[in-house]
C-alpha cells in the first residue's frame, strides 16, 4: 500500500499554481481531516491551510454520518477558507464546492470516456446532488463537508472537507449500492497526489469567484450538472419534484398543490417510482 507522499502534494501544488494548500500538513491517520482543520482555524491558520491524511479513524458526513476512510485508498482532505464574505452570504458556498469538485472529476473521466475504459465510466456523466454530492452513474463519488463557524455578522473561517473516493475496488455492504470510485469507473492512473492538487487548485478558483460575483458564474454549470431535476424528493417534509436551483442556492420543488417551494437545507431523499 503506498503512503501519500506530501513532497509530491506540494510540487503538484506549486506546478498548478493552486491558490490553497499552504501550509499543507499530511498524516498517516487522523480522527478527521475537518477536526484538524478547525482546531488549526481556532489557533489563527491562514486562507488555504490544507489537511490530508492517509486514513480517518472517525471520518464524518453531513448529518451526523461516518465517512468510509480506509487507509491507502481514498483522498480525504480538508482545507480552511478565510473567505471576505458577510455571514448572510456564505450558505452557497456549499454549493460552489461541489461543482468545483465535480469539475476536477469531469476532467478526468473524458479521457477515459473517449478510450472506452473498463467499468462504467464511458457511459456515466458527473452529477452533482443538491447541495453538493458528486455522483456519476447515479452512485456517489465524492462528498463534502462544508463547516462554518461565524462570529457576529461576520464569517471567521469555513473548513470544506472533501472525501473522494480513488482507488477503492469494494465498498463495505451498506455502501455498495450507492458508491462508486475512479478505480471503479476506469481510472486507475491518476496518482492520489495529483488529484489532490487538482482539488486545492479547483476550490481555490472557485471560492475567488464566488467571492467575486457570488452564484451568478456558476448558474449555468449548476442548471447542467444538476441531478434531481425532475426527479419526486422530500427536503424536510416539503415534498414534490425537483425544479432546479434559485439565485441562492435553495432547491426548488413544484408541489403537487402547484405552489414552489424553495429550501434552505435539509437532507434530500428521492421518492422511488
Ligand atoms: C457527506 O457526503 O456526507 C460528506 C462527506 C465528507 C467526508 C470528508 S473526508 C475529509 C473530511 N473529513 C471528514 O471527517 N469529513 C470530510
Amino acid at each position: 500500500m503506498r503512503r501519500l507522499d506530501a513532497a509530491a502534494v506540494e510540487r503538484e501544488l506549486s506546478r498548478l499554481g493552486a491558490s490553497l494548500g499552504t501550509p499543507l500538513a499530511v498524516a498517516a491517520e487522523t480522527a478527521s481531516t475537518n477536526d484538524d482543520a478547525r482546531s488549526a482555524a481556532a489557533a489563527g491558520a491562514p486562507h488555504g491551510a490544507a489537511f490530508l491524511a492517509d486514513a480517518q479513524t472517525q471520518g464524518r458526513g453531513r448529518g451526523g454520518r461516518s465517512w468510509h476512510s480506509p487507509p491507502g485508498e481514498n483522498l480525504y482532505l480538508s482545507v480552511v477558507l478565510r473567505p471576505g464574505l458577510p455571514a448572510s452570504s456564505v450558505a452557497p458556498i456549499a454549493l460552489v464546492m461541489g461543482l468545483a469538485v465535480a469539475s476536477v472529476v469531469e476532467r478526468r473521466l473524458a479521457p477515459a470516456a473517449r478510450r472506452g475504459a473498463p467499468g462504467d465510466g464511458s457511459a456515466a456523466e458527473v452529477r452533482l446532488k443538491w447541495p453538493n454530492d458528486v455522483l456519476v452513474g447515479g452512485r456517489k463519488l465524492a462528498g463534502i463537508l462544508v463547516e462554518a463557524q461565524l462570529r457576529g455578522d461576520a464569517v471567521s473561517s469555513v473548513i470544506v472537507g472533501v472525501g473522494l473516493n480513488v482507488h477503492a475496488s469494494s465498498f463495505p455492504p451498506e455502501l455498495s449500492a450507492r458508491a462508486t470510485s475512479l478505480a471503479m469507473l476506469g481510472i486507475d492512473d491518476v496518482p492520489r497526489e495529483l488529484l489532490a492538487a487538482e482539488l486545492l487548485q479547483a476550490l481555490g478558483d472557485a471560492v475567488a469567484r464566488f467571492e467575486a460575483g457570488r452564484l451568478a458564474p456558476f448558474a449555468e454549470d449548476l442548471a447542467r450538472l444538476d441531478w434531481l431535476r425532475g426527479r419526486r424528493v422530500d427536503v424536510a417534509g416539503v415534498t414534490g419534484v425537483a425544479a432546479g436551483i434559485d439565485p441562492e442556492g435553495h432547491l426548488l420543488i413544484h408541489g403537487a398543490d402547484g405552489v414552489l417551494r424553495a429550501v434552505a437545507a435539509g437532507e434530500v431523499s428521492v421518492i422511488a417510482g
